[in-house]
């Protein structure tokens, strides 16, 4: 599988797994994050490339999404675990890499979870490009004989490494029924 060229954001946690997954099938990967120490964790262990950012900063994001257009010409695919601190930074993704490649089909891969909102899990993206295939995973948990429990880093990073290899919209990691259920 060739992904071409990947930014990942919020990949360098739980998600780290799959960056490197992401790393060795892509032409070019650049993921971001704050923590320098996480970021060379994953160029030492998966050789991806790393950018610092904080997605907060919208400007720099912004930015930092031109430059990575400028020098690869073309972004193929974007893998997105966004906090709410910062609520405007998907749609300013989107927005970005519209006005820049407006001829150039991609794919938005966004991860949902949270452990105490299904409607942050649930909500779609409402605005639809022509160009750009949105790809949703919602983090749900496990229920087990002895109860319930949270996703593993690997379960995650699997659910997200699914979405991107299959073709389906929305892919629901776990369960999200019944909500009450969660730990
Ligand atoms: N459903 C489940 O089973 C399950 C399991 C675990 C967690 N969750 C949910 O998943 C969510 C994420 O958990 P977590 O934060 O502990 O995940 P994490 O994967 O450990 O860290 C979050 C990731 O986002 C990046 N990040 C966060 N804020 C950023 C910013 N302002 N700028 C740039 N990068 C940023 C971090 O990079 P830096 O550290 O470099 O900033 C890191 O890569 C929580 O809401 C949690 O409840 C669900």
């Amino acid at each position: 599988m060739q992904l071409g060229n990947v930014l990942v954001f919020g990949g360098t946690g739980m998600l780290a797994e799959a960056t490197g997954w992401i790393a060795q099938h892509a032409n070019h990967t650049i993921a971001f994050g704050r923590d320098a120490h996480k970021l060379a964790r994953l160029t030492q262990k998966y050789e991806a490339g790393t950018k610092t950012l904080d997605y907060t900063d919208i400007g720099a994001l912004r930015e930092n999404i031109i430059n990575a257009y400028k020098e690869h010409k073309e972004i193929n695919m974007v893998v997105a675990w966004i906090h709410n601190t910062s609520p405007k930074a998907v749609s300013v993704i989107k927005d970005t890499l519209n006005q820049l490649q407006l001829h150039q089909e991609w794919t938005l891969v966004l991860i949902k979870g949270s452990s105490s909102r299904l409607s942050d899990i649930k909500e779609t993206q409402e605005e639809k490009l022509p160009n750009c295939t949105v790809k949703e995973v919602r983090l749900g948990f496990k229920i087990e004989e002895q109860g319930s429990r949270w996703l593993t880093h690997g379960e995650i990073s699997d659910g997200v490494i699914q979405a991107i290899r299959g073709i389906d919209k929305e892919t629901i990691v776990g369960t999200l029924v019944p909500w009450h259920k969660r730990p």
